[in-house]
């Protein structure tokens, strides 16, 4: 099961955590990252706008891999789908969401960050979930103890990552990919002007290209 989305993420190596407050933000920030090369976008369900962004991104970049982020309930996976959110990502593990995304044929990407969560999440077929927030729950030492005993199970780590330590996040085998917000910060797009977030995101794209080639 998401065996195709799962080879999409590897792909893709960096996902950025999009919070738009604004819908017209949507359009150029698909625009920018693409340009990038930065394939994806978690649109997080923070904003009253989401749906709305994540319905604008794919239809302004069809080939782009568009998801939902913060989603908490199984009527946020609904109104991602109906917006063509293509993936699911939860701060936490919760049966019902995994569950309700299994049965619409969703990829989702759960927050786990214990043994517990990791083994509830395998028991649903799932083999890559996400760790949040990454930096507090240990980081890379945590994720690698993880890895261990789950042998196969991979993590997209969020929270934490950034320039400086995403290249040893990505060098890691048990890493599908990283999440952040570091090349799409409200602060780089303010203005209007969306060519910091494409320089921010070539930047990122190039130790993707340098870690998996
Ligand atoms: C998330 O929602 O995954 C995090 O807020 C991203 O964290 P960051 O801002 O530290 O990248």
């Amino acid at each position: 099961m998401f065996e195709d989305f799962y080879a999409q993420l590897e792909k893709l190596g960096i996902v950025p955590v999009v919070v738009l407050e604004k819908v017209e933000d949507a359009v150029p920030m698909a625009h920018a990252l693409m340009r990038a090369g930065m394939a994806s976008a978690e649109v997080t369900f923070r904003t009253a706008c989401a749906a709305e962004c994540i319905a604008a991104m794919r239809n302004a970049e069809p080939s782009m891999c568009v998801g939902a982020g913060t989603v908490l309930t199984c009527e946020q996976v609904d109104q991602a789908r109906e917006a063509g959110a293509q993936f699911i990502v939860s701060p936490g593990y919760s049966n019902e969401v995994v569950e309700h995304c299994i049965e619409l044929g969703l990829p989702v990407l759960p927050g786990c960050v214990t043994p517990s969560d990791i083994t509830s999440a395998i028991e649903h077929g799932l083999h890559v979930t996400k760790f949040f927030p990454a930096a507090q729950y240990g980081g890379l030492a945590t994720i690698k103890a993880l890895a261990a005993p789950f042998v196969g199970h991979r993590f997209m780590p969020t929270g934490g990552v950034n320039t400086a330590n995403v290249r040893e996040y990505l060098s890691c085998p048990a890493i599908a990919a990283c999440g952040g917000t570091w090349m799409v910060k409200p602060a780089l797009f303010v203005d209007g002007d969306f060519s910091r977030v494409e320089d921010e995101a070539r930047k990122a794209m190039e130790v993707v290209r340098d870690i998996r080639g």
